[in-house]
């Protein structure tokens, strides 16, 4: 499986999101279309992306009853894109569900990804709000291996928890890691960060990256300086 750099479209309209898109006249880079923008352009968005030549990762998190998920990924395999998730807290049942109707008639199907638990979710809130009381790394690496169990693909992680799950889950089971900075640019919000090339050398399959990209004074230049550390 390739390593690729996907880019965070992250902006509220079409109309902002394909004035960032223009700026790219030689490389298609993989986008990720998140909540904001699905909800508020719908499938269309998805489908123009798609006609410019893009891979899409469709970031909205389902989490329901296994046969809701399940009629919701179907309709996502028939928009064409390539990479979609869910919450791994929905169970084992759920993401087996989920597979099941995100294949298509062909048997080929988009790659399917677990969020673990959200990196805005604190140690103190999951034990006090969901009365989890296993140490969050643990929790993660458990609903990792859970959608690893349910045949998922992979799962999105800090870079810094890449190793970890290649480990207990397998080289090939994809890591997609967010909280990426140049050493030379700002944090953001992000708190735990790394650079492209660390992220390289701890074995992340694919990193998203949002403001450092789409904030850029030059934007193709800092997806390319993205891309040169990143795939090398
Ligand atoms: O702008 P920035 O590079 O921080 O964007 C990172 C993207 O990855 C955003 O779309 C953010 O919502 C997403 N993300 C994240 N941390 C997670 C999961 C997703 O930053 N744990």
């Amino acid at each position: 499986m390739g390593k690729d750099v996907i880019i965070a479209c992250d902006f509220a309209t079409a109309e902002q999101t394909f004035a960032f898109l223009d700026h790219f006249t030689e490389e298609k880079p993989y986008v990720k279309i998140g909540m904001e923008l699905f909800y508020a352009e719908g499938p269309a968005i998805v489908r123009e992306i798609k006609k410019r030549g893009h891979k899409i990762f469709l970031d909205l998190k389902l989490h329901d009853i296994p046969n809701t998920v399940k009629k919701a990924m179907a309709v996502l395999s028939g928009l064409d894109v390539d990479m979609c998730n869910l919450h791994a807290a929905g169970t084992i049942a759920m993401m087996e569900a989920a597979l099941e109707g995100l294949t298509r008639p062909d048997g080929s199907r988009p790659l399917l990804i677990a969020v673990t638990q959200l990196t805005s979710t604190s140690q103190e809130r999951m034990e006090e709000d969901l009365m989890i009381h296993a140490p969050l790394d643990q929790v993660v690496m458990h609903y990792a291996s859970n959608a690893a169990k349910a045949g998922l693909d992979g799962v999105v992680c800090s870079p810094l928890e890449a190793a970890k799950v290649h480990e207990s889950c397998g080289k090939s089971f994809l890591t997609v890691t967010p909280g990426v900075r140049f050493a030379d640019s700002k944090a953001d919000d992000q708190v735990r960060i790394t650079t492209p090339a660390k992220a390289k050398e701890i074995g992340s399959d694919y990193i998203v990256v949002g403001r450092p990209i789409t904030q850029a004074e030059d934007p193709v230049a800092a997806y390319r300086r993205c891309v040169a550390e990143f795939v090398g």
